[in-house]
């Protein structure tokens, strides 16, 4: 029997023998802000489909396969049954402009035929008749050709609708119809366990499809399906790819202790990827990763266990080379961890306690396990302000509460729950503006906080900052503003709005210009204006926001006008550009959907 370690070479080599190049996972977290996550090998690669990379000069070939470790936050609730994940690996084979339909699918029937043994009970193909009137995708032809390639080798065809029409990750991008093939499972049912996509198409963010400049094969298989197929299991954690790190225990488990597994590979390797829990965004996904991990485990009372389960997941797939960074960062990964469920824990017990005062029975597991729940029949529906009191006070997350509720078959008033999330995150963005005086600098950079050198350093930081928002200003446009800023002893972190991300010349550019800025020994003061003046002076500034009737202004160079940057702010900084010392970016990423980051250092 195959293991999940011998499907994966016996992937890697087959495509590699048909003229593929073998290209790593990318992060978790994708350059392409237009998603929170990787959920898919092609993401990556995207600039490819599109012709504005040329994967011949890139890769030395215009085919290429990966291993993609992706997470996906769609299935979330189905967690729990015997294949659903929120992390996994996505197996695939890629080709821009170099193969299409007859190949691809001659090299996915070989694959899972001969390689692995399996056979194709059914595979699908589009057929726009089967897509609904007024859909966007109602305009692609009939896939006649992938079902003459099929007829070809004995395999039976479905004919479906939009579920064979893949794409595009975010507004845009390249997407296709597709042809999915079913193979049986332990219980004899066909499932799905591989993805062919023919991206012929750019779907515009108006819906609008225009052909590709490079139509190509976009593939994707999960490993652990695939394994759990090749290994005639019957759940996806009965497969060595869960019994390894998990020592066989889960299964046992129930639901319970597959949602606690999938987390906590999923924390492993969000957090390795530099996410750390916060109130929004791929921060909060983790927050609430870990969170629903503890109280699982809670609920199985084996919470002593995550830290060895951990462990077990960081030296089982840091084995890999793509990983190897587990192993490197395996204390942060336990750091970070710890701290978030330190500060959850606290609350946990008593919320429980409170939540079932209001709710009787519903927490009763925790308290009396085995005993039969009583519950009251009256009061079966959890309120949006009910369950956001939870998660405000308590931390008991929306899932918590879900979980909770099933025990009454209670309902939640799941969309009330974020309404009140979303009012409650614009009154304390409101409220931060307002005490760091809406200069968007933390505030570790104003004048009481740092001492000594680390308040030196982040004075020539913050002065750097200004110079680079002026910089972006100039290289990139106006369109560039201002989004978030903050520093420390170490570096500065700015966030501004742009579209995409910056090219390695663009970067150098940027740097060169500080650095010249800073050559030239400006001289740096700030002047106290009226409002409307300081308006008039064309200084950088918060729109919207609510200024006092004086403000300052901090300008580079011998007199406002003429100034290389301007900007409303409390200050300090430095004397002389020249004090900042050599600056150099360290990173460009991006933020979220339309915001990049930058990430900045000054040596000395
Ligand atoms: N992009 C397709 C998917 O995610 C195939 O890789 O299923």
């Amino acid at each position: 029997m195959f293991s999940s370690a011998d499907i994966r070479e016996k992937f890697l080599d087959f495509f590699e023998k048909k003229g593929h190049r073998i290209v790593p996972s990318s992060s978790l977290i994708p350059d392409d802000p237009s998603v929170l996550f990787t959920t898919a090998g092609m993401q990556q690669f995207k600039r490819y489909y599109t012709g504005e990379l040329d994967a011949e000069k890139d890769f030395g070939s215009k085919n290429t396969v990966s291993i993609q470790k992706c997470f996906r936050t769609s299935d979330i609730d189905e967690v729990g049954d015997e294949s659903h994940l929120t992390f996994f690996e996505m197996l695939g084979n890629f080709s821009f402009g170099g193969y299409f339909k007859e190949e691809a699918i001659e090299y996915a029937y070989e694959f899972i035929v001969k390689e692995m043994g399996l056979k194709i009970e059914y595979a699908t193909i589009f057929d726009p008749a089967k897509v609904p009137e007024g859909d966007w995708r109602k305009s692609v032809p009939f896939d006649g050709e992938s079902e003459k390639i099929w007829k070809k080798y004995g395999v039976e065809i479905n004919r479906e609708g939009i579920d064979v029409f893949w794409g595009p990750t975010g507004e845009e991008g390249p997407c296709g119809p597709t042809t999915e093939i079913y193979v049986k499972n332990a219980a004899g049912k066909a499932i799905e366990i591989w993805n062919i996509v023919f991206n012929e198409f750019y779907r515009d963010e108006n819906k609008k499809l225009s052909p590709l400049k490079t139509p190509g094969i976009d593939t994707g298989m999960g490993l652990e399906r695939l394994t759990m197929v090749v290994q005639n299991k019957p759940t996806i954690f009965e497969t060595d790819l869960f019994e390894i790190p998990f020592s066989s225990t889960i299964s046992g488990m129930g639901s319970s202790g597959r949602i606690m597994a999938d987390h906590l590979r999923g924390i492993v390797f969000i957090i390795v990827d530099g996410v750390r829990p916060s109130n929004k965004g791929a921060g909060y996904i983790l927050r609430r990763l870990i969170r629903r991990a503890i109280y699982q485990s809670k609920k199985m009372r084996n919470y002593s266990s995550l830290n060895n389960f951990m462990d077990n997941i960081i030296r089982f797939y840091g084995a890999y080379p793509d990983y190897k960074n587990l192993i490197v960062d395996a204390i942060i990964i336990h750091n970070v961890f710890r701290e978030e469920a330190e500060k959850f824990e606290k609350g946990l017990d008593l919320g429980l306690r409170e939540f079932g005062k209001k709710y009787p029975g519903l927490t009763a597991q925790f308290y009396n396990p085995g005993q039969a729940l009583k519950i009251p029949e009256t009061n079966k529906f959890i309120s949006g302000e009910d369950a956001f009191y939870s998660h405000q006070t308590y931390g008991l997350t929306i899932d918590i509460i879900k979980d909770l509720a099933k025990n009454g078959l209670h309902q939640v008033d799941e969309e009330g729950f974020w309404r009140e999330f979303k009012k409650h995150q614009e009154i304390s963005r409101a409220g931060a503006e307002k005490k760091f005086g809406g200069h968007g600098l933390s505030p570790s950079a104003g004048e009481t906080q740092g001492e000594g050198e680390d308040k030196e350093k982040i004075v020539r930081l913050h002065t750097a900052t200004h110079l680079l928002q002026a910089a972006l200003r100039q290289s990139l446009g106006d369109k560039v503003s201002q989004k978030g800023s903050n520093i420390n002893a170490e570096r500065l972190r700015f966030d501004f709005s742009f579209d995409r991300k910056l090219t390695p010349e663009e970067l150098k550019k940027i740097e060169d210009l500080v650095n010249e800025k800073i050559k030239e020994n400006l001289p740096v003061n700030f002047i106290e204006l009226p409002k409307g003046e300081a308006l008039a002076s064309g200084a950088l500034h918060f729109f919207g926001e609510k200024y006092p009737e004086k403000v300052k202004i901090y300008y580079t160079g011998s007199d406002l006008k003429s100034a290389f940057s301007k900007e409303f702010c409390g200050g300090p900084h430095v004397k002389n550009t020249s004090e900042i010392g050599k600056f150099k970016i360290l990173k460009e990423e991006a933020v979220s959907s339309g915001v990049r980051r930058i990430k900045a250092a000054v040596l000395d």
